[in-house]
């Protein structure tokens, strides 16, 4: 089958188009034709190791799996011997943060893993780019409690975890101001945003207003700067660990201090959460952005521009045409 595989840590061209076996399901396992997956920030972070601790996730020296790519959608084509939930022709999809694989015509995941059958009337397309960003998002909403008559502000509302936050925090009752580039204030109001911030106009941490939750889901501010607009018990949560790693540094301290306080949730992702947002798409709450579509030949170019960090939502790589 082919796969793109990654030998080693590095840019974009570490990766290669190969001819490599078709994998066989574990007793536990299912066997998917992939027809589409993503490039995405999670992807490439895995694939440079630019962050070293990444590599006691994915392999000291060298990456561990060498076919990269955690978010799928697909067919189901074999199954395990032990395999009960899910039969041949199903349609599914789910994000693999363990044994990757989805770069590939054919992957194998354990049937209990984050993989459940695709919502009704969605496209391949549609379905592979529901869970990277969306569940980032779920994690911050869920470790900071967001509710119905809150006022989040969420920085960088257009990457995929932006636009996913947009749409799953104003799903779960919170009044969303977000910040974006002049040419994504439709698309963003679009998702349900209350108030829109234009961040070539305006500097959102110099508003009038405060916040029960910044959400700096580009991790372009900090603690420091967006105090002035977070509430007496305000929380700021960030995806990048700031300068000199000082978010996951203030998120153990600021807790115990009784004020305004940093959050930094470690990121998980289970069968439950990919349920949730599959609910939440069937039920046109959530809908993953599309930027755009490469075939999986071209995931050298999809991955240098993911790489220019200016997407807009979601990038997804055609593996296999579904006719
Ligand atoms: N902690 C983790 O495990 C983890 C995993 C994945 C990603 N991340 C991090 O999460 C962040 C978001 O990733 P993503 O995939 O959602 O998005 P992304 O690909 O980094 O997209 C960035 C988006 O933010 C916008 N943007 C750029 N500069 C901005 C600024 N100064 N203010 C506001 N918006 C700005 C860009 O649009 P315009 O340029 O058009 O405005 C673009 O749409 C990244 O920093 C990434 O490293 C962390």
């Amino acid at each position: 089958m082919k796969a793109i595989i990654q030998t080693r840590y590095g840019p974009p061209e570490v990766l290669q188009l190969k001819e490599v076996p078709k994998p066989t399901p574990k007793d536990n396992e299912v066997l998917i034709k992939v027809y589409t997956t993503t490039v995405n920030r999670t992807v490439c972070g895995f694939r440079s190791a630019e962050y070293f601790i990444s590599r006691f996730f994915s392999g000291l020296l060298k990456p561990n799996n060498q076919i990269r790519g955690n978010e799928f959608a697909g067919v189901i084509e074999g199954l395990g011997k032990d395999v009960k939930s899910f039969k041949p022709g199903d349609k599914v999809f789910g994000y693999n943060d363990t044994t990757l694989g989805a770069h590939a015509e054919y992957m194998t995941i354990a049937e209990d893993a984050s993989i459940t059958t695709m919502p009704e009337s969605i496209t391949y397309e549609e379905a592979a780019p529901i869970t990277e960003g969306a569940h980032y998002a779920l994690c911050d909403i869920r470790a900071a409690n967001i509710k119905r008559g809150q006022k989040v502000l969420i920085n960088g509302a257009t990457g995929a975890i932006g636009s996913a936050a947009v749409q799953l925090i104003t799903w779960f009752g919170a009044e969303v101001t977000a910040v974006c580039n002049t040419k994504n204030v439709a698309l963003v109001k679009s998702l349900g945003a209350h108030e829109v911030i234009d961040y070539t106009q305006q500097d959102f941490t110099k508003l009038n207003t405060q916040f029960d939750v910044v959400f700096d889901a580009v991790g372009k501010s900090s603690f420091g700067k967006c105090k002035p607009i977070l509430k007496k018990k305000g929380i700021y949560m960030s995806t990048e660990l700031g300068y000199l790693s000082q978010n996951p540094f203030l998120a153990l301290i600021t807790p115990w201090l009784g004020g305004k306080k940093v959050l930094f949730p470690i990121p998980t992702i289970s069968k439950k959460d990919i349920e949730f947002l599959k609910e939440l798409v069937e039920t046109k709450k959530f809908k993953p952005v599309i930027d755009r579509s490469y075939p999986l030949e071209e995931t050298i170019e999809a991955t240098r521009y993911v790489e220019t960090r200016q997407k807009t939502g979601n990038v997804v790589i055609t593996v296999s045409h579904n006719n």
